[in-house]
């Protein structure tokens, strides 16, 4: 069986930027594969080539083995590629059950005439949110007014319930607490025991390591490690992340500072 997603060096620039280098990552089902790295370690932009928002310029993508440019992403969508962006792709002052049929909207009526069934919208939200043990008491509630982990919880279980097979998920962790960061990594896992295959983007390795099954470290624009979870430990991963031999670098010269 092919993986869900490979990608064989592939490469990108904005303009003079060099933004990737020959990065090579594969995505199988029921599995998370975490991208880790700093800012400006060309996640973001990974995930946008895979996402259809953006070519790259070296390299293959292949989905499900096959060699694929997507053009829009409506094309990536329609693969069953489904991306929670950092800045949430949804309409702040529409309601949560609006927000969640949007664009797969049910309606009702007779010949051309079609009618938005409000109550059909509704009972698919709650129903799809409440399999996947997300409670929200107000589904008219404006998305906006919900906190940023039920934010990205409405948005794992909207991408689950429309059949997505990929689900990227890009820094959801970034600006939240512990707890909410913890509840929204339970609904990544409930993704992947669904069968999909997750992309989590991050830069907190202690936020990765529990829920990832592979690794990929990325390095202004490199990958400089990639690891399946049983070669890395969290430590060792942490590490990597902090630029290993420089942070030791600086303990050894705090060390030396604190302790004269
Ligand atoms: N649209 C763009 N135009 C020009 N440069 C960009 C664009 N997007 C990202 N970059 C540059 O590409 C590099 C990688 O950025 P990005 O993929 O956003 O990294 P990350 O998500 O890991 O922080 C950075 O140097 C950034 O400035
Ligand atoms: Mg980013």
């Amino acid at each position: 069986m092919s993986p869900l997603i490979e990608t064989i060096g592939v490469g990108k620039s904005y303009g003079g930027v060099v933004a990737l280098r020959d990065v090579s990552m594969v995505v199988e089902p029921g599995e998370v594969t975490c991208v880790l790295g700093d800012n400006g370690a060309g996640k973001s932009t990974l995930i946008k080539i895979l996402a259809g928002v953006h070519r790259h310029d070296t390299g293959e993508l292949r989905v499900g083995g096959e060699a694929v440019r997507f053009a829009s992403p409506r094309e990536a969508l329609d693969r069953g590629i489904a991306t929670v962006y950092q800045d949430l792709a949804v309409v702040p002052l529409m309601s949560v059950w609006r927000n969640f049929v949007l664009g797969a909207e049910p309606t009702r009526g007779i010949g051309p005439i079609r009618l938005l069934d409000r109550a059909r919208a509704l009972r698919t939200t709650r129903n799809a949110l409440s399999d996947m043990g997300i409670e929200l008491d107000d589904l008219e509630q404006p998305v906006g007014t919900l906190s940023g982990g039920q934010r990205q919880c409405v948005a794992v279980a909207r991408a689950v319930h429309y059949g997505a097979k990929v689900l990227i998920l890009d820094e959801p962790t970034a600006a939240l607490g512990v707890k909410q960061a913890g509840v929204v990594l339970r609904y990544v896992v409930q993704a992947r025991d669904r069968g999909l295959g997750v992309i989590l983007i991050t830069h907190n390795p202690h936020h990765a390591y529990p829920v990832g099954d592979r690794f990929v470290l990325l390095e202004r624009g490199t990958v400089t490690g990639s690891y399946r979870k049983s070669e890395i430990d969290v430590n060792e991963l942490t590490r990597q992340m902090a630029g290993g031999a420089e942070l030791e670098a600086l303990q050894h010269e705090l060390q030396r500072v604190v302790r004269p």
